[in-house]
């Protein structure tokens, strides 16, 4: 089991440093030189892709929150209104689905049982269904329209790394797709997005060569009994992703919340020394957010919190506030879960052994949930 491992102590480790490797197989093949997309593997005509009006992703637990980006994503660059479910909630809420709906199904196993269900729902209410998937000729994918394999590898953990960072990705693969086929005002923009998608798996490695500091902040707050994680635009899905991993390795209590919603009630939360990490948008972000997320880390820290802050290299604006600081290499907004992702995984994985949990096996959870 020690070789499976790599020499890792468990697989979410060796996982975790495998996912550069794993975003660079999500885009290979798939980026052409040119600077467009090339997803023959769709199998949906260029006319079916012309004629969606709607789009749904629909996906559980952190697959769900790949798709909370995707919207912010898939909505910027084509302009189709884009809704995120959970599966679960789907199809008992009797969605608005047609022939001009595209459903996207995100799934790593492809063997989710409430994805599934989703997915028939779908089906039969005549929606085009793609699924974004790792696990080759899975149910999934096999019972979908089409299908963007993730070719993440094998993923072991029950807590899902280079299966979500690839989710990510493929999401973003379908939204410039959608942009470049449906030719709509971004369309320009494809060849600019084609590029920064290239460049992330060495952004993915700089991150991991810097995480020995994380690792060592862990370990002081192994004995925590809350943490909150705070985030705004595409860092609010990955204050959920933060907070879902840290339930589910280490038993601590964690909460995600949208930045911006703290002083509508979560604020009072807040007591002395409360672990609260943000996660900071670019300085550069063209939705000028960080501004705001800066005044939300003083908010919380004069009321006693204590800051872990991740902010792209050079944000200088965020050191007066953090109590420890975070660096990720700068990386164009809708883009940066990819980079931010990464110190949450370590910080839970270490999180969790320091208590002396099975970070691999994590008590109550199953790989694969394959019950409704
Ligand atoms: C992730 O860390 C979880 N163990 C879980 O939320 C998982 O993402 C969810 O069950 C969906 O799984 P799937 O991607 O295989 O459909």
């Amino acid at each position: 089991a020690a070789a499976e491992k790599d020499g890792f102590d468990w697989f979410m480790l060796k996982e975790i440093a495998e996912q550069p490797k794993a975003v660079a197989d999500t885009l290979l093949g798939r980026l052409s030189d040119t600077g467009a997309l090339v997803l023959d593997e769709l199998r949906l005509t260029e006319q079916e892709l012309r004629d969606i009006d709607k789009v749904f992703v629909v996906a559980c637990g952190t697959a769900y929150h790949a798709g909370l980006i995707a919207k912010y994503a898939i909505e910027h660059w084509t302009r189709i209104p884009v809704e995120v479910e959970l599966a679960s909630e789907f199809r008992y809420r009797d969605p608005v689905l047609d022939r001009s709906t595209l459903v996207v199904v995100v799934s790593q196993s492809g063997e989710t049982m409430d994805t599934l269900m989703a997915l028939r729902h779908a089906r039969e209410q005549k929606a085009k269904v793609l699924a974004i998937c790792n696990a080759n000729g899975s149910t999934i994918p096999r019972e979908s329209d089409a299908v963007l394999y993730t070719h993440a590898g094998p993923e072991v953990a029950v807590a899902s790394t280079k299966g979500f960072l690839t989710q990510v990705v493929a999401c973003y693969l379908v939204g410039a797709f959608l942009a470049q086929v449906r030719g709509v005002k971004y369309a320009d923009e494809v060849a600019a997005i084609v590029d920064e998608l290239r460049a992330l798996p060495e952004k993915v490695t700089e991150v991991l060569a810097t995480m020995e500091p994380v690792r060592e902040l862990a370990r002081s707050l192994a004995t925590e009994d809350t943490l909150l994680f705070l985030g705004r635009h595409v860092g609010y899905p990955v204050a959920l992703e933060g907070a879902l991993k840290l339930k589910e390795l280490a038993y601590i209590h964690a909460e995600g919340f949208a930045a911006g919603e703290l002083k509508h009630g979560s604020i009072a939360l807040i007591d002395q020394g409360t672990p609260v990490v943000v996660i900071v948008p670019s300085p550069l972000s063209r939705e000028s957010v960080h501004g705001k997320v800066v005044s939300n880390i003083q908010e919380v820290r004069a009321r006693g919190a204590r800051t872990i802050v991740i902010a792209e290299e050079g944000d200088e604006d965020v050191v007066p506030f953090a109590d420890h600081l975070i660096r990720v290499p700068r990386t164009p907004t809708l883009l940066a879960p990819v980079v931010t992702t990464v110190p949450l995984q370590v910080l839970a994985c270490e999180i969790a052994a320091t208590r002396g949990l099975d970070v691999d096996q994590p008590r109550n959870l199953a790989k694969s949930v394959t019950v409704e």
